[in-house]
């Protein structure tokens, strides 16, 4: 953790953090790109392109505070329904991205993985996040590092099916009836990590479209007005202070 990273955003928002209370794992569900463009009389597009800016800056801000593990919803499952210019777009903005922000990823020690079905994305796209995993896949060194999660092509409901269909596969009959919870995560694409602490989704819209329908069982919730691309370090640090603010019972009673 970078303390005068730390004291800077806490001048500049008043708010104070605590670092004994910092999230292991934050998702975020980057929502509101095409409202900002509109606002602006632009196409939607130029909403996606400021949303890429805006993941690079928290992907920093995630690095600074510590953050363990983060993973942003890029595009599900329901996104395909979109214009098919607009799809282009995004996938072009995505290998555009994998490729442009490689070696300052891997320079920052961002070791990234794609969480969704890569097989059902263009060819071009999924050699350029092949490479982008492969290139960073022993970026974390020390203990030191971050895990950014890609929710590309992904659907919770989806991910879901596929494990139990992976776990009926692969284990016994008397195996499959002591699978725990515990181990059924293993069967995830989210596999080894720890579940999200905390989910943020911007642009005010209450709902979860379908995201880490498994993990967030136990995740606290952050919603905030702001459309995804105005959303920076600051926007993410009030996020994080709100978090430290809660009471996390997990269904115990309260002390
Ligand atoms: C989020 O912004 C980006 C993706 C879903 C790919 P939107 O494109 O959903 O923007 P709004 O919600 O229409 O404003
Ligand atoms: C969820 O946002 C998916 C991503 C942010 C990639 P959407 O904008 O697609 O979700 P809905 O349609 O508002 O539920
Ligand atoms: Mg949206």
């Amino acid at each position: 953790m970078n303390m005068s990273y730390v004291a800077r955003l806490e001048e500049q928002t008043g708010l104070k953090f605590d670092p004994a209370k910092l999230p292991r794992h934050i998702a975020i569900i980057m929502d509101g790109n095409g409202r900002w463009a509109k606002q602006r009389g632009q196409e939607r597009t130029v909403g996606h392109r400021a949303g890429v800016e805006a993941l690079e800056g928290v992907v920093e801000a995630c690095r600074n505070l510590g953050i363990g593990y983060l993973t942003v919803y890029a595009f599900s499952t329901e996104n395909w329904s979109r214009p098919a210019a607009e799809v282009g777009t995004l996938m072009s903005l995505l290998s555009e991205f994998a490729a442009s922000k490689l070696l300052r990823l891997r320079d920052n020690q961002v070791e990234v993985r794609v969480l969704g079905d890569l097989a059902g994305l263009p060819v071009l796209q999924r050699a350029a996040l092949n490479r982008l995993m492969a290139a960073t896949a022993n970026a974390r060194s020390g203990g030191e590092g971050l895990v950014l999660n890609l929710a590309l092509n992904y659907g919770g409901r989806a991910e879901i099916l596929a494990g139990l269909k992976k776990a009926a596969a692969e284990l016994s009959p008397r195996e499959l009836q002591e699978l725990s919870e515990e181990g059924f995560g293993a069967y995830l694409t989210t596999a080894g990590q720890p579940d999200p602490d905390l989910l943020i989704r911007t642009s005010g819209e209450l709902r979860l479209s379908n995201f880490l329908l498994w993990q967030l069982a136990y995740a606290e919730f952050y919603f905030t007005e702001v459309l995804w691309p105005d959303f920076d370090a600051a926007e993410l640090f009030r996020a994080v202070c709100a978090y430290q603010q809660r009471d996390r019972r997990f269904g115990a009673a309260p002390v």
